[in-house]
Formats: structure tokens, sequence, C-alpha cells
């Protein structure tokens, strides 16, 4: 089938090239051209394990193809996915301008019917203002065509996104058109093989289940947290008690790490985006208030451990940051914690010596080159001369690190670790102070 993806972005570039790669012919269109130019030389704007190599075989074999030219993707299928960012507006509500202005582009250029699918999280009530949207620019342009706008929510996930969208666990599909849901089962029957995994249901319930089902995460993630200030006050392990808790087949073991806060573009804003979504129909979204205000005070916690250790004189400590990235298997640094402490540290006059797996080139791009910001080639070299070590991504590189060398390079030989990554015994034994996310102890000064 042919397909139209506008937007190249984590969603729109992973399931457009595995669309190609189960046969579809895919055209991506994208306003940002240098991405566009790069993508055509083998050169991906983002990191995903396994995406360079797919998308390369799939533009050789001639199944996807970037543009910038939205008449050409416009006319190339009856399918036309949205696929653009939606970040937080000033309030925090999910900002609509770009899904509007390819749903313009679209109106504005569609010569036939057309079957706009929605991947991009909107609030619920998008599809009806796509749709209007459209109608007025058809309307302008005396076309009365059919128009037909589905909702087809995204559920992968940054660092696994491929494997996500090659084998969903729920392909779930808003409309309530039949026409519609027979050629989206069409375009998935390939992913959808093993088991039905296409779910129909109405356009705004599909619209909703999105938000549902982040906020859902991030509620589980601000719950364990606030577990651990707990566990961290009552002289308690929060690594034992998740370990208990999980056990337990009703709660589970997923989501329920305790750490330094949840980023990422799509947790904070879509917590935030649906907390003012329900300010505006009148209702007081309070567990979601509450889930958002915890993750911000999380996002606190390592530079409070750290003041609290060196007596708030941080000024000309250098510290040794490990991780960068939001989580572990991307380069996105998008709402990462670790910019809330890298910034919190500069404010105190300290120096950073930062290393990450993939997220150094971003790093970069953010910061630019400052004298108090240094990345180093590898985790060891990070290290070097530094006073402390703080880490804030759980990238599996760190998890069994020489603790020995470790103790020797650090000049106050003590670790902040924003993920549990470490047994406290194990690194105590090597003459270290650790400081973890709940492990029952508080913050002792250093002398
Ligand atoms: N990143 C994730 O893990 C994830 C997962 C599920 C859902 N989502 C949702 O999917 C949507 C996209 O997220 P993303 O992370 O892929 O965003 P992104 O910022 O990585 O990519 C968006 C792309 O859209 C392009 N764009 C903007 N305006 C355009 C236009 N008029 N025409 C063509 N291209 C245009 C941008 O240049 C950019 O390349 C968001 O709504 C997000 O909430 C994201």
């Amino acid at each position: 089938m042919k397909v139209t993806v506008f937007g190249v972005g984590y969603v729109g570039l992973v399931q457009a090239v595995v669309l190609a790669d189960v046969g579809h012919n895919v055209c991506c269109v994208d306003v940002d051209e240098k991405k566009i130019e790069a993508l055509k030389h083998g050169d991906l704007p983002i990191f995903e394990p396994g995406l360079a190599e797919l998308v390369l075989n799939n533009y050789e074999k001639k199944r996807i193809d970037f543009t910038t030219d939205a008449v050409k993707g416009v006319e190339h299928a009856e399918l036309q996915f949205i696929a653009v960012g939606t970040p937080p507006d000033e309030d925090g509500s999910a900002d609509l301008q770009y899904v509007l202005s390819v749903a313009g582009t679209i109106a504005g250029h569609m010569q036939e019917g057309k079957i706009i699918i929605d991947k991009s999280t909107v609030p619920v009530g998008t599809a009806d203002k796509v749709r209007a949207h459209m109608t007025v620019i058809l309307k302008e342009r005396n076309l009365d065509l059919p128009l037909h706008v589905a909702s087809n929510p995204e559920f992968l996930k940054e660092g696994s996104a491929l494997e996500d969208c090659m084998r969903p666990e729920r392909i779930i599909i808003g409309t309530d058109s039949e026409e519609v849901e027979e050629k989206l089962r069409e375009l998935y029957e390939p992913f959808s093989r093993n088991h039905d995994k296409i779910m129909v249901m109405d356009v705004r319930s599909a619209e909703f289940t999105k938000y549902a089902a982040n906020c859902m995460l991030a509620t589980k993630i601000s719950f364990m947290n606030e577990m651990s200030n707990l566990a961290e006050r009552l002289g308690v392990d929060i690594e034992q008690v998740r370990r208990g808790i999980g056990s337990d087949s009703r709660i589970g073991y997923q989501f329920i790490y305790p750490g330094c806060g949840y980023g990422g573009s799509c947790f904070p804003k879509d917590v935030q985006a649906l907390e003012r979504s329900a300010r505006e129909i009148g209702y007081h979204a309070q567990i979601l208030q509450a889930v958002e205000s915890v993750n911000h005070k999380q996002k606190a916690k390592l530079f409070e451990h750290i003041s609290a250790f060196y007596s708030n004189e941080i000024a000309g400590k250098t510290i040794a940051l490990w991780g960068l990235s939001f989580k572990p298997n991307t380069d996105d640094m998008r709402e990462a914690s670790s910019r809330i402490l890298i910034e919190a540290l500069w404010q105190a006059g300290a120096r950073i010596q930062a290393y990450d797996p993939e997220a150094m080139e971003e790093a970069q791009r953010i910061y630019d080159t400052r004298d108090d910001f240094t990345l180093m080639g590898t985790k060891e070299a990070a290290l070097h001369g530094a006073d402390a070590l703080v880490i804030v991504t759980e990238w599996k590189s760190f998890r069994v690190p020489d603790f020995q060398k470790m103790a020797e390079e650090l000049r106050d030989k003590v670790v902040f670790d924003g993920r549990n990554l470490y047994e406290p015994k194990r690194i105590e034994a090597m003459g270290l102070a650790y400081y973890g996310i709940g492990r029952g102890r508080s913050v002792k000064k250093f002398t």
C-alpha cells in the first residue's frame, strides 16, 4: 500500500521504515531540509538501535523516500499519517499548531479523497478540529472531497522503538468508518499475524487511550518516588521494598524503579496536557497534578543530595556525570533529569565532566562550548580529576564499573546514584560514600 508520513522524528521515521520494511511504499515529508538531506545520505537525525541499517536498506530498495515537497507527499497516497510534534504550549496544554499546519497543507493540495491518520499524541477532540480546519480550506477551493480523520496513537518506547513497532502489543485505531478500518487493518496486517492486535474504537476514545496509558505509567514512577522519599526518612531500603511489591502480580515489576525523575518528550508533556485538558472542562485532576509535582521535586533530588554532602559549598568542585540522555538506548535529552542537575551545578559554581554512550553530540548541540562543561570520551575518563561521581541514566555499561579505580580517582570518594545501580555494601567496601535514591540513609556531611 502507498503511505505518506508527515514528520520524520522518533515516531514518524520509525513507523515509516517499519511499514516500508514489510513492503509498503512510504513517502516521508518533513519541513526540516537538513534532516531530509541527511536521511537521503544515510545519516540519521536520531539514535535508535537498528534504525540506521533498516532505513538504508529500505531506501536502497526504493520502498521509502524522503522529501520536503509536501505536494508530492499529498499526491503520493490516500493514507496520510500525521506524526509531527505536539509540544507543550505556554500553559502546558498540547500545542496543535504543527498538526493543524500539516492538515492545512493536505487540504490545500489534495485532488481526491484522503484518509488522515493522526499518530501524534493529541487531546480528545483533535480529529474534529483537524476535519473542521480541512473542510474550511476545501470549501475555499470549491472542492467537496471525501475526507476521513482517524486516530492511531503510537505506543513505541525510545530505545526499543523498532522492536515496539515491529511487534506491537496493540494497535489502536479510532474511527467510525468501516472503510477506514478495513484499510488500516490491511496496512497493519503484517504486524498482527501472531494474534489480532488491532483494537478498533471511536476516535475520541483512541485519542484518550494514549494519554491514559502515559499518565498511568508516569503515576507508577511518581508513586514509587514518593515511597522512596518516605523510605529515606524512615530508614527503609526502597530497593528491597520494590522487589517485595513487584512480586505481587497485580503490581508487577515494571515502572516501579525509584530514581531521579522521569523525562523525555512524552511523560512530562502528556501528564501536563491531560491535566490542562481536565481544567478546561472544569475538572480538578488531583492525581495528575500530584504526579507532575512529585516528578518536578524528584528531578532536584540529586542536587539536594550533593548540596547536603558539601554543606552547600559546591563552587570549585569538579563533578563526573554519567548519563545525559533521559533514559538508556537513546540520545534524546528532552526534559532529561541530567539537564536540571547540570544547570543547578553550574549555578552553584561546579565544573562538569560528562560521559554518555550516545547523547554527547546532543549535549554539545544544547550547551555548546563552555569552560565548565567537558565531554569525556569514556566513563573512566570522566572520573579522572573529579571530586564526585553522579549517575543520572541507567546505561547498561554503567552497571559493573571498576569500583577500585573509581575509589582511586574520585578525590572526595563519593558517588550519588540517581538510578540505584549498585549494592551499597559492595561500593562502600571500596571506601566510597554512596547515596542512592531512598536507600534508607540520609546524606552525611563531607569533612
Ligand atoms: N518520541 C516518542 O517516544 C513518542 C512515542 C509515542 C508518541 N509520541 C508522539 O508522537 C508525536 C511526534 O513525536 P516525536 O518524538 O516523533 O517528535 P519529533 O520532534 O522527534 O519529530 C517531529 C518532526 O515533525 C517535523 N515537522 C514539524 N512540522 C512539520 C510539518 N508541517 N510538515 C512536516 N514535518 C513537520 C519536525 O521537523 C520533526 O522532524 C508527538 O505527538 C509525541 O507526543 C512520541
